[in-house]
């Protein structure tokens, strides 16, 4: 794979960043996966605005444009022939002297940029639907900004397949947050689909706005509230989506079938919609 390392495209084993790189050290980074689908960006820029904002959260600043960067990910499509899969984007404080919370001076960011193949259009999980568990959600308070600090949702994940599930969802206060790395979804009995509004407690899902768009589109009810894992339990349908997944279906929660067990017509037909948007 050739890799997009601070201005050089390289190849990925030649590709190497400090030990005293911020993001290495303090997780002090943000990051961007955009899906790629017959080698064009999807929903790319929604992706650079939260990157933005990302970055205006945390005082980092870009070391290019937006143009530049999409010209970035586009370089590496096309010099990794990607049709269908990811591009990740990494971008850190830089690499300091020395171990130093503060933010240093005059320091460098580090811009990192993969490609992923992967299967999007075509996915078992797709079919077939996931599992989840829900567990207490431990991360942070500021899950708005995409950070690399991402241990909480590792240990939320393996926990989930270690006891045979396909993800978590995470609980605070009662309330479902989130999944793993997606966005959380239930269909009522009335077919609203419901989903937690924007806050500091969830990360903005590109691929969720996208969705609330379809959905108004297509005349799909959508309601932006507070669920429990109860009310998910026994709700129609559940689905998540997020830039790699588009829309999966959500069979199990807690060891309870969803409606009849069997992903829902409402999860099928947003991820029909979505499909026939990015293709
Ligand atoms: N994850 N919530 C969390 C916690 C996420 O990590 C993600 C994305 C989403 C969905 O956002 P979007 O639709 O913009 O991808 C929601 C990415 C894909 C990842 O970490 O790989």
């Amino acid at each position: 794979r050739i890799v997009y390392v601070n201005g050089d495209y390289i190849n990925e084993h030649d590709a190497k960043v400090s030990i005293f790189d911020r993001g290495f050290l303090f997780a002090d980074a943000v990051y961007e996966v955009t899906a790629v689908v017959n080698g064009h960006l999807i929903e790319n820029e929604g992706h650079m605005n939260r990157l933005a904002r990302s970055c205006n959260e945390l005082e980092l600043t870009l070391p290019v444009t937006i143009e530049e960067l999409t010209h970035i990910q586009q370089e590496l499509i096309r010099l990794n022939q990607l049709d269908e899969g990811g591009i990740y984007l990494q971008l850190s404080r830089g690499t300091a002297g020395d171990r130093d919370f503060a933010y240093p001076q005059n320091i460098q960011p580090t811009l990192v940029l993969f490609t992923q193949a992967r299967s999007l259009l075509d996915s078992p999980k797709a079919k077939k639907g996931m599992k989840v568990v829900t567990i207490e959600d431990i991360r942070w308070h500021r899950r708005d900004i995409k950070t690399v600090q991402l241990l909480a949702p590792c240990m939320a994940k393996q926990f989930a397949l270690s006891q045979g599930y396909d993800d978590a969802w995470l609980t605070e206060g009662g309330y479902i947050t989130e999944g793993s790395s997606n966005n959380a979804y239930i269909v009522t009995e009335h077919n609203t689909v419901v989903t937690r509004p924007l806050s500091r407690d969830i990360l903005h899902g590109i691929t969720r706005q996208a969705l609330l768009d379809l959905g108004a589109k297509h005349a799909i009810k959508i309601e932006e509230r507070l669920f429990t894992p109860e009310e998910a339990m026994h709700a129609k349908e559940a689905f998540i989506s997020s830039a790699t997944t588009f829309v999966y279906p959500v069979v199990e929660i807690n060891d309870q079938p969803i409606g009849d067990g069997k992903p829902g017509p409402i999860a099928k037909q947003l991820r029909d919609i979505y499909i026939d948007l990015v293709k």
